[in-house]
């Protein structure tokens, strides 16, 4: 598609292995994003920012009488997204793949009756724009869902400073890259000022320590590489040096391994339902 705007400097990049980075994180994250998320009655569900179509196939999963739109702006994004919804057969016919910009979506009003976001606000300069046009497509009495960081919650115990110059430097370059890094936290008011009705925010957090350590060790490997998808990025603008990775990565490997470890993480889900 030729009308669709290039995309703002992305934090995480587009490479096969952020393709997969994603795919893993969607399953790790299912049970605790999908807890309490409710789409009875709807058919045509919207999805905004579907990447490589990792919550797409869970989404289809869970609900077997909707059927999916995805809109993401990236194009190496939906074509991973095509590879893998091929490889279910079970979903074919069920999704609709699509390259827009959540901001200016090519859809008429009420053409949806369900919608569900999740990590991509958090990389759009204007939320507010996506929110409006959401509530736009959405039938009256749809629902949606909206997932997002809150990364200011963050906690690694044994202490890391490595860890945390890092973490420092990942949140400020998306800040000033034009992304939100603590828009969790925002949500009710985002939803609120968008006209969205019954809005309820609920904070969902991954609490790992010595009652799971499994869980635990799985998740600071998990952690390691999301905090290394912005590696090339954070280097090549020069917020952090070769020394800091290093460092970053010696710890987190540490910290998997120390049998007192803490990892607390708590991110956002806003649902609202459009009148
Ligand atoms: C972190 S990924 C999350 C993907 C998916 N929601 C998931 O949870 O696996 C964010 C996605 O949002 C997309 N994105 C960023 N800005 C966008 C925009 N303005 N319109 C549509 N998609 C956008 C990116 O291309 C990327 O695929």
């Amino acid at each position: 598609m030729n009308d669709v705007k290039p995309e703002a400097t992305y934090l995480h990049g587009f490479s096969p292995v952020e393709q997969a980075r994603l795919m893993k994180q969607a399953r790790l994250a299912e049970s605790t994003i999908f807890s309490n998320i409710d789409y009875t009655g709807a058919r045509r569900v919207l999805e905004v920012g579907s990447g490589v179509g990792a919550q797409t196939e869970i989404l289809l999963r869970r609900f077997p009488d909707i059927h999916v739109t995805c809109v993401d702006l990236n194009e190496a994004q939906l074509e991973a997204a095509q590879q893998n919804l091929a490889k279910m057969p079970w979903c074919q016919g069920r999704y609709t793949l699509l390259q827009a910009d959540a901001t200016n979506l090519p859809f008429s009003p009420r053409e949806f009756d369900a919608a569900f976001l999740c990590w991509v606000l958090e990389h759009v300069p204007s939320p507010a724009r996506v929110i409006n046009e959401v509530r736009r497509v959405l039938a009256p009495g749809s629902p949606v869902y909206i997932t997002e960081v809150m990364n200011s919650s963050f906690l690694l115990d044994p202490y890391s400073p490595n860890v945390w110059r890092y973490w420092m430097a990942f949140n400020d370059f998306q800040y000033d890259s034009g992304g939100d890094p603590f828009i969790g936290a925002k949500l009710g008011n985002l939803l609120l000022a968008g006209g969205y009705r019954d809005v309820a925010t609920e904070i969902k957090t991954f609490y790992f320590d010595n009652r799971e350590p499994a869980r635990r060790k799985t998740m600071i490997a998990f952690w390691e590489e999301l905090l290394l998808s912005a590696a090339d990025q954070l280097l090549e603008a020069g917020r952090v040096t070769q020394d800091v990775v290093d460092g970053m990565r010696r710890e987190l490997n540490d910290v998997q391994n120390d049998p007192n470890a803490v990892f607390f993480y708590s991110f956002v889900q806003a649902r609202a339902t459009v009148y």
